[in-house]
C-alpha cells in the first residue's frame, strides 16, 4: 500500500558545488551526468529506462533487482529484468543473494553479456529478501559480506558497485565500515539510501549520514539516495554530503524530466520544467508503446497497471478516468481511456502550464509486512 506524503519546498541554490566537480567514474566507466535512476521494482523496466534516457540526463539506469540465483536457472522472470537495447547505455543490473558463489557466477554471467556495471543489492528492507542473509540482511554479517563483494569484484572486470541503507537499525549504523572495506575489495563505487533498514521509508533521510559514509572512503564516489524530488532536493544532498552524485528513485516516476533538469541546472544554472499535461500524455503512450511491443497489448496493459498510476496522477486526472484506464486491456479499451483522460484535461491546472507537484508516496506499514 501507498500513502502520500507531503512535497519538498527548498530554494534552488546556484549550481557552484556541481560544476567545479569532477565527472563521474565508476573505475574505467566514465558517466555522462552525476545522475542514475535508482532501481525501483516493478517499475525500472526496460520502457521506463527507455523514456527516461530519451528526455536526457541519466548518468547510468539500474534494473530491478535481480535474483542470482533466478538468473542462471534460466528463470524467464529474472531474465526479462535484464532486457536492453542499444539505447540503454551505459547499463548496470542489479543482482541480490546471498551464496557467494551465485553471485559471482551471475556476475560473470553478466559481463558475458557486455552489462557495463553490476550493482550488488544490500539494501533491500523487504522481510523474505533479508531474513534469508540477501539485500538489507546483509548487513547483519559483516564478514561474509565482505568476503561475498570480493568474490565477485575478483571475478569480474566490469565495474562492481554496492547499494545499501545507513545499517541494521540506529543502534547499528555500519554503512561506513562496510564502505570503507569494500573500497578495499575494489567496489567502484557505493550508492546509499539514508535510512536504517528499521525505517522502511519513514522519516526523513539522514543526510549526515550519508556525509559519513562519504568521509569513510577516500577514492571511490558516492552516491547519495533518497528522497530527492526536485533540483533543489539533489542540491542539498550534493551540498550537505559531499557526495559526488545523486540516484533519484520515487521522484522519477513523479518526474521523468528530473535527470534533464539536473544537467541543465548543473550546466547553465536553470533548467526547463517537468512535461506537462499534453507531454506526459505523450510520455506515457510511448512508454505503454515500447513494453507492449515487448509483451503484446493484454500483458502490457497488466504491467503497465503501477506505472500508469504513476502518471495519471502526476496529470491529476481524475479518479473515475484513471480507474477506467486500469481496467482496460485491448487496444480499442486503452484508446478510448486514454480519448477521455485527453478530453477531460487535469482536474487540477492546465493541458500545456506547469502541473502541480505530485505528492511522492512512500510504501507504508511495519517493513516486515510489506
Ligand atoms: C517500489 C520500490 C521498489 C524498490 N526496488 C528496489 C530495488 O529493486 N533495488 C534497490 O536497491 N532499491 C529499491 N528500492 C529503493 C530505491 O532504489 C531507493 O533507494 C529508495 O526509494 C529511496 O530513493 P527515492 O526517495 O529516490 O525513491 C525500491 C523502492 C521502492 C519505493
Amino acid at each position: 500500500m501507498f500513502v502520500e506524503t507531503g512535497e519538498s519546498v527548498t530554494d534552488i541554490p546556484d549550481p557552484l558545488i556541481p560544476t567545479t566537480m569532477p565527472p563521474l567514474r565508476y573505475g574505467a566507466l566514465q558517466l555522462a551526468t552525476r545522475y542514475s535512476l535508482s532501481p525501483l521494482a516493478g517499475f525500472t523496466n526496460l520502457p521506463f529506462r527507455r523514456i527516461v534516457r530519451e528526455l536526457g540526463g541519466v548518468g547510468l539506469a539500474t534494473t530491478d533487482l535481480v535474483n542470482a540465483h533466478g538468473l542462471l536457472s534460466g528463470s524467464r522472470k529474472s531474465l526479462q529484468l535484464t532486457e536492453t537495447c542499444p539505447e540503454d547505455s551505459p547499463f548496470a543490473v542489479q543482482i541480490f543473494g546471498n551464496d557467494p558463489i551465485k553471485m559471482r557466477d551471475a556476475a560473470q554471467f553478466l559481463e558475458a553479456r557486455n552489462v557495463d556495471s553490476v550493482d550488488i543489492n544490500m539494501g533491500c528492507p523487504v522481510e523474505r529478501i533479508a531474513k534469508r542473509g540477501s539485500g538489507a540482511g546483509m548487513m547483519r554479517c559483516a564478514d561474509e559480506t565482505v568476503s561475498l563483494v570480493r568474490s565477485v569484484v575478483d571475478a569480474v572486470k566490469i565495474p562492481v558497485t554496492v547499494k545499501m541503507r545507513l545499517g541494521w537499525d540506529d543502534t547499528q549504523l555500519t554503512a561506513p565500515k562496510f564502505a570503507r572495506e569494500f573500497e578495499q575489495v575494489g567496489v567502484a563505487a557505493i550508492a546509499i539510501h539514508g535510512r536504517t533498514r528499521a525505517q522502511g521509508f519513514s522519516g526523513s533521510v539522514s543526510r549526515d549520514g550519508i556525509r559519513q559514509v562519504v568521509a569513510a572512503v577516500q577514492h571511490i564516489p558516492v552516491i547519495g539516495n533518497g528522497d530527492v524530488r526536485t533540483v533543489a532536493d539533489a542540491a542539498q544532498m550534493l551540498r550537505e554530503t559531499g557526495c559526488h552524485g545523486v540516484s533519484v528513485g520515487r521522484g522519477a516516476l513523479a518526474n521523468p524530466w528530473i535527470f534533464r533538469q539536473l544537467q541543465q541546472w548543473e550546466e547553465t544554472g536553470s533548467f526547463d520544467p517537468p512535461g506537462n499535461f499534453n507531454e506526459r500524455m505523450e510520455l506515457l503512450k510511448r512508454q505503454f508503446g515500447y513494453l507492449e511491443e515487448l509483451r503484446g497489448t493484454q500483458a502490457a496493459a497488466i504491467i503497465f497497471r503501477k506505472t500508469g498510476h504513476w502518471y495519471l496522477k502526476a496529470m491529476r486526472v481524475r479518479a473515475r478516468l484513471r480507474h477506467q484506464f486500469q481496467l482496460a486491456r485491448t487496444r480499442a479499451e486503452l484508446d478510448a481511456a486514454l480519448d477521455d483522460i485527453a478530453e477531460d484535461g487535469p482536474v487540477r491546472g492546465t493541458r500545456t502550464g506547469i502541473l502541480p507537484q505530485m505528492h511522492v508516496p512512500v510504501p507504508s506499514g511495519p517493513v516486515e509486512r510489506w
